[in-house]
Parts: C-alpha cells; sequence; structure tokens
C-alpha cells in the first residue's frame, strides 16, 4: 500500500502568522470535534448520510472496471476523439486527473515513450457541456471536422442545461454523420434507474454506465463519472483506485492503543487539515489559498474549489476556495499574497518528485545572471522558489499549510482525491453544515428558466 501523503504546518512557533494557529488546549478542543465528526461520518449517522457511497467508491469500482477498461480499449479502435459532456462534478475531477497526467502530444490523449518514440493512446478528449457559450461549441464542432468521435453524456439528473444543450448540438452531429447509426457513438454516464438520461440511454441502446445514487457530483471522480473518460484516454485508472484507497485505509484505521485524542488528530492528516481549516476559519480567515508550483497541477485546484466551495458555502459562512498556479501567479497576485490583508491562509500542494525538466547549460558569457544556476534542472529551481515563497508569505504573516505527496502520477493523485474528500466532509460537518447539498445553486437556474420561457 503506498502511504505517499503527507500534511503538514509550515507556520511554526514565533513566525507572524503563528498567532492563527491553534495553541495546545485548543488542538485539544479541535480534535476531539474532528473525531466526532469522523464518528458521524463513518457510522453514517451525520447530515447528508444518503450520500455517503464516495467513502467506499475505490472498493466498489470493482463492480464496473473492467466494463470501464473493455470500453476503452473499444474507444481506441472506433474514434479519434472523444468529447466529455458534464458540467460541474460532471467533468471537474476528468479533468484535473487528466490534465495532471497527459504530456502533450499530437493528439492531446496520453502519450507513452517507448522505443518507437512518442505515441498516443486512446483519443483525444475534449470538455464540452460546461458552459453556454456558442463560440466554445463552434470551435469543438471545428476541431471535430472530418475525424471521427464519441461523446461521453454524463449528467446524474440528466436535466442539466448546459450538458444538455451541448449533447443536443453534438449528437446531431453524430446523426448527421453516421444516420440511424449515430447510437453507437453515445456512451451515457447517469443514475442507474432515473433521470431523462437514463430513459433515452434504454430507449436508443446506448452504452452506458451508472452513477450511484448514494454518490453526489463532486465526489464522483471515482465512479464511472470520471474512470470512463480517464481510461478512453488511457490512464491507469486501477493505480488511481489504489491509491485512493491507500488514504481510505489510513482513515478508517484506529490506534492500535488508546491514543489522547490531540494525538490521532497529529497523526491523521484528513483530520489534522480539516481541523485546522475549520480553526482558522474560526480566527477570521475567509480565504484558502491553494498554491502549487507544477501548472498541470492547476486544474486539481479547479476540482478543489468546486469540492469546497458547493460543500461548505452555506449560511452565510465558509473559506473562499481561491487557486493560484505559481510561479506564474507571483507576477500577478504575489503582491496581494504578500502584502494585502490577512484574511487568508494557504495550503501548498507540493510533489516531491517532480520531473526533473531541463538542465540549465553555461552561459559562455551572456549578461543574463543566470551563471551560477549553471548545471541546475528546472525542477530544482522551481524547489528554491517554491520554499522562498512559503518562508515570504508566512513571514508575511500568513499561514502555511502544506500537503504532499510523492509523485504526481495517478497513485498520488488518487491519494490526493480521497484526501481532500474526507478532509471536506470533516470540515464541513464541523462547520456544522450538511456537506452534501447545493441549495444555493438553484437560484440562477430559477432566474434562467424564467427569463428564457417562452
Ligand atoms: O456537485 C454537484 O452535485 C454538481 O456540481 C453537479 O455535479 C452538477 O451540477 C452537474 O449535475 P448533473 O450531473 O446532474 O448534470
Amino acid at each position: 500500500m503506498s502511504e505517499s501523503l503527507r500534511f503538514e504546518v509550515f507556520t511554526s512557533e514565533g513566525s507572524p502568522a503563528a498567532a492563527a494557529l491553534p495553541g495546545d488546549g485548543e488542538l485539544d478542543a479541535l480534535a476531539g470535534e474532528a473525531l466526532v465528526a469522523r464518528g458521524a461520518l463513518l457510522e453514517r449517522r451525520c447530515a447528508g448520510a444518503d450520500f455517503l457511497g464516495w467513502l467506499d467508491l475505490p472498493l466498489a469500482a470493482e463492480d464496473w472496471i473492467e466494463d470501464v477498461l473493455s470500453l476503452s480499449l473499444d474507444l481506441v479502435a472506433e474514434v479519434d476523439h472523444l468529447v466529455v459532456a458534464g458540467i460541474g462534478g460532471s467533468y471537474l475531477g476528468a479533468r484535473a486527473v487528466l490534465k495532471a497526467l497527459s504530456a502533450p502530444g499530437p493528439r492531446g490523449g496520453r502519450v507513452v515513450l517507448d522505443q518507437a518514440g512518442w505515441e498516443p493512446v486512446g483519443p483525444e478528449i475534449h470538455f464540452a457541456g460546461h458552459d453556454l457559450s456558442g463560440a466554445a461549441l463552434d470551435d469543438l464542432l471545428r476541431r471535430l471536422h472530418g475525424n471521427t468521435f464519441a461523446v461521453n453524456v454524463i449528467s446524474k439528473s440528466g436535466t442539466t442545461l448546459e450538458t444538455a444543450a451541448a449533447f443536443r448540438v453534438l449528437r446531431e452531429e453524430l446523426v448527421k454523420r453516421h444516420g440511424t447509426e449515430a447510437d453507437d457513438y453515445i456512451i451515457a454516464t447517469t443514475d442507474p434507474d432515473r433521470g431523462a438520461l437514463r430513459a433515452m440511454a434504454r430507449a436508443r441502446g446506448w452504452r452506458s454506465f451508472p452513477i450511484p445514487p448514494d454518490v453526489g457530483g463532486r465526489f464522483s471522480v471515482l465512479s464511472p463519472v470520471g474512470l470512463v473518460p480517464l481510461a478512453a484516454a488511457g490512464l491507469d485508472v486501477t493505480a488511481l483506485l489504489d491509491g485512493a484507497r491507500s488514504m481510505r485505509e489510513r482513515f478508517l484505521a484506529e490506534p492500535e492503543s488508546p491514543v489522547a485524542a490531540a494525538a490521532q488528530l497529529l497523526a491523521d492528516p484528513v483530520l489534522h487539515y480539516a481541523a485546522l481549516r475549520q480553526h482558522l476559519r474560526r480566527s477570521g480567515k475567509a480565504v484558502e489559498v491553494l498554491a502549487c508550483f507544477e501548472p498541470a497541477l492547476a486544474a486539481l485546484g479547479d476540482w478543489w474549489a468546486q469540492l469546497f466551495g458547493e460543500s461548505e458555502g452555506k449560511g452565510g459562512q465558509g473559506l473562499f476556495p481561491a487557486r493560484v498556479a505559481y510561479t506564474t501567479d507571483l507576477h500577478s497576485l504575489g503582491q496581494y499574497l504578500q502584502d494585502g490583508p490577512r484574511h487568508l491562509f494557504e495550503t501548498f500542494l507540493h510533489v516531491e518528485h517532480p520531473a526533473p525538466g531541463p538542465i540549465l547549460a553555461a552561459g559562455g558569457g551572456e549578461r543574463d545572471g543566470l551563471d551560477n544556476l549553471a548545471g541546475m534542472n528546472l525542477a530544482e529551481i522551481n524547489r528554491a522558489a517554491e520554499r522562498g515563497t512559503m518562508t515570504a508569505h508566512d513571514a508575511g504573516g500568513v499561514p502555511v499549510l502544506r500537503v504532499s505527496v510523492a509523485r504526481a502520477d495517478e497513485s498520488g493523485l488518487g491519494e490526493l482525491i480521497w484526501f481532500f474528500e474526507a478532509a471536506c466532509a470533516v470540515s464541513a460537518l464541523m462547520q456544522g453544515v450538511n456537506p452534501f447539498d447545493q441549495p444555493g445553486v438553484e437560484a440562477y437556474k430559477a432566474e434562467m428558466r424564467r427569463l428564457l420561457e417562452r
């Protein structure tokens, strides 16, 4: 079992940011609360207890993994492109993992280096149905022109406007190309029994996968919602599930002999991170900034922002989840982070063994000021930037936390996904809200429906 994920508090006693961290007495109380939330979650008696299927997805995936892998092989033979139509929890997870793992290749799918050179594996994946932009859909249709494609439409409810509209357009395009055989190019991922999409899939005989009824959208990446597109892209979804399973086992493990609540908290990255988030929120912080130094992980930040934003932003409370990609954003938001209002804290997403990248050659006398770096690879320079940023922000009064994985590979991403999901659930329960509903997102839909009425 790989156990690479670690959670640490970088801010230490005596640093300007330390005042926001819990003292010993406060840590005991927080640990007690976090353990109560963990118990309520595992005993399935918390708010939203009907939506705890995600806890077991790394194991439940056995029910459909063979079908997912077999579909991925079929798709390699059938099409050059796969359009994934979905929004929110129905696409952000797959996009996050795909962006983190795909090297840029001729077809955009994953590329592997073998003796023959770089080879694409699986169809190129596109995401649609996550906005209502005509220009974006036009652009996608242009890119599909002259190429074969299939559509994986993903919607638990089956009635989400953005997804349904894009799917209608793409389906029309398939009908134009294939007539009655268009149905062979559609894969539906939706509720196993209910909803408009399930009814259409049954009526038209589409290949289909279930979204477990007890798994909400933003907790669904390890279900067929994420696994179908990721397997189609040629990623190792088994390793992704293994990483998630190892994180789940760590969270479920009980101490062998009784330990103080605070010690249990400090030994458990999920509880520790969740408790600190809530402590920082209660002590006046309003924003959590997720920072990473690998641009490929920026999309994981998008997934993380939805997970925490939709789960905790309720009843006038909740940390605003902001994400930054460094060092790029140090040249746009760095000033604010270092010197703006101290209403935020920062969580660094750290990869212990990133790709080393090219080595800087000696300069031959150029005056670019880089001669002292000659012989270093980019990862070493990036590491110094990361360490320097953490130290500077901490000194500027920003509490700094860090979540690390050994590698940003399938296994490491699986660990991160399950870690953030569990931490989000514990943290929201400590905040006193149901982590699994999203009553607030209905308001814009009602207004939009009113304006579109004819
Ligand atoms: O997390 C959620 O539940 C939401 O983000 C949904 O995933 C999103 O609204 C899409 O819903 P659906 O899958 O029903 O189309």
